[in-house]
């Protein structure tokens, strides 16, 4: 089946083991339909060359993980499938249990609360390629099931930990793509990522930085601009021409699923402006904006204003990322590494004034925010860092609290009661009674950067066999209905509406 290239085998003798009764179906090389290749995967696997690499790029990173963390002392723990919910911010995945009718288990949606109990525990150095499973919206990125690499640490800083990553990502690289990364990595806040690039995981291989134009324009007789908060915008260079209505459409697209009702463009083309905003733009503004931007040519700027600054950046930024797909700015030969650190260690609802954590509950509040917590939490900063990789957020962790009382309000902040914190987190708070260490730790998330080291970008490429944006298995048909007898071993009985 396989191409033996120069090789001739001269056979002497030969046993026949099988035979098989249809011939691999042609249509799959180079098939486009990837529901129909992922529906005979194993086909798929035979027959596609580049599928056969990822899947074995896939074992080389998890062996480079594992040497490297074998070198340092780490031990390789498992932890449960079967588990009480573990809160990452997406639903859980729920397993009725036939022994206690009525009560569930919840898979986990990582191995959070186990390590930092084997940290308790005295383990210090663990790790683990652990399976998590999220019951959230689908993207190209996101599986049901996947993998990460865990690891929690004890007695270290956070710059030690990020440089032990660091090294650990330059091997895979190496190893994996061949691919030189430079150390140290750059390390970006939080609040400079999203003021300028837009986003919380910035892709920093082109430039296009967002300004902030809001002195510039907010005095103009156009209402919009005089009622925002924020007014900010991006200038593409040599595009005037191809910024057609029918594209600008389409990045209206974007635009309203990121709520920015309230962006227009700016066009210089050999000396010509034009613009629908035009008559609230006087010559001397139109020469400041020429400046701040350092227009040229044929240059298009894209400014947006809202009372909301969340919406005005992240609106940006994702028009942003789709400028520089569509007109080719993104160099596809390099990889762009950075930190992400600094983040508030809540995201505040304006509306609803309540919290909800960043990343998850157990994340270490700065010392230096600590007085404002029970008052200002959205003012809090956290020990926290996100890995990302040319866009990808490829792994993400923190420091961890160690302290029962700080954990408790952080609870409490969430708006969890008294009873609520004893019945699901109990177990885990008890142990801060016996002297936990100061520890910390990340996940990588391995599909990401097999994904991103495979220089694709849909993740299933680089899974043996994914499930769909429905998070349907397209080879086994799963989800599926079962028997009446084993419902009605667990007590479930379905309602059908
Ligand atoms: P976090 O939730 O950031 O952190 O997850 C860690 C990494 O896992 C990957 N990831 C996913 N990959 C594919 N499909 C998904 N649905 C999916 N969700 C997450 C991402 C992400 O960066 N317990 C913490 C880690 C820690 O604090 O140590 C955690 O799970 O690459």
């Amino acid at each position: 089946r396989t191409n033996t290239g120069e090789l001739s085998i001269k056979v002497s003798e030969y046993t026949h083991l099988v035979k098989a009764l249809r011939p691999l179906p042609e249509k799959y090389h180079g098939l486009q339909d990837v529901e129909e290749r992922y529906r005979r995967r194993y086909v798929d696997l035979i027959v596609n060359e580049q599928s056969r690499k990822t899947a074995i790029n896939r074992t080389r990173i998890i062996r480079e993980m594992q040497n490297y963390y074998d070198s340092l002392g780490f031990i390789e723990v498992e932890t449960p499938i079967l588990c009480l919910s573990s809160p990452e911010g997406a639903r859980d995945y729920l397993v009725p249990s036939r022994v206690k009718q009525g009560s569930f288990y919840a898979l986990p949606q990582s191995p959070q609360l186990f390590k930092q109990l084997l940290m308790v525990a005295g383990f210090e150095r663990y790790y683990q390629v652990a399976r998590c499973f999220r019951d959230e919206d689908l993207r190209a990125d996101r599986q049901p099931d996947f993998t990460q690499i865990d690891i929690e640490m004890s007695f270290l800083n956070q710059q030690q930990i990020l440089e032990m990553m660091e090294e650990l990502l330059q091997k895979i690289f190496k190893e994996a793509a061949n691919y030189d990364v430079k150390l140290p990595l750059r390390q970006i806040k939080y609040d400079d990522a999203v003021n300028i690039y837009g986003s919380d995981k910035p892709d920093t291989r082109f430039d296009l930085k967002l300004h902030d134009v809001t002195e510039l324009l907010k005095n103009t007789e156009f209402g919009v601009f005089q009622n925002a908060k924020l007014i900010k915008g991006i200038k593409i260079d040599n595009v005037s021409a191809t910024f057609t209505r029918k594209y600008q459409d389409k990045l209206n697209l974007t635009a309203k699923k990121f709520n920015m009702n309230n962006y227009f463009f700016i066009k210089f083309e050999n000396g010509v402006v034009t613009s629908s905003i035009l008559k609230f733009l006087n010559e001397k503004i139109i020469e400041n904006l020429k400046k701040e931007f350092e227009v040229g040519e044929n240059s298009v700027i894209c400014i947006a204003a809202s009372a909301s600054k969340r919406d005005v950046n992240f609106g940006l930024g994702a028009l942003r990322l789709e400028l520089a797909k569509d007109f080719n700015l993104i160099n596809k030969d390099e990889h762009d590494l950075l930190w992400v650190v600094d983040w508030p260690l809540f995201e505040y609802d304006e509306e609803t004034k309540t919290v909800s954590p960043n990343h998850h509950p157990f994340t270490r509040p700065k010392d230096e925010d600590l007085h404002k917590l029970m008052t200002h939490p959205e003012e809090v900063y956290a020990y926290c860092y996100d890995i990302v990789i040319d866009g990808y957020e490829a792994g993400g962790g923190s420091l961890r609290i160690y302290d029962g009382k700080v954990q408790s309000q952080i609870f409490e902040l969430l708006g969890f009661t008294d009873e609520d914190i004893q019945r699901k987190f109990g177990w885990f708070i008890d142990a801060f009674n016996y002297g936990t260490p100061p520890h910390a730790g990340l996940a990588f998330g391995l599909d990401r950067l097999s994904m991103i080291l495979s220089k694709t970008d849909n993740i299933r490429d680089v899974i043996a066999f994914p499930k769909n944006l429905k998070a349907r298995c397209p080879m086994t048909n799963a989800p599926q209905a079962v028997s009446d007898d084993q419902l009605e071993e667990l007590s479930i009985k379905i309602i059908k509406e």
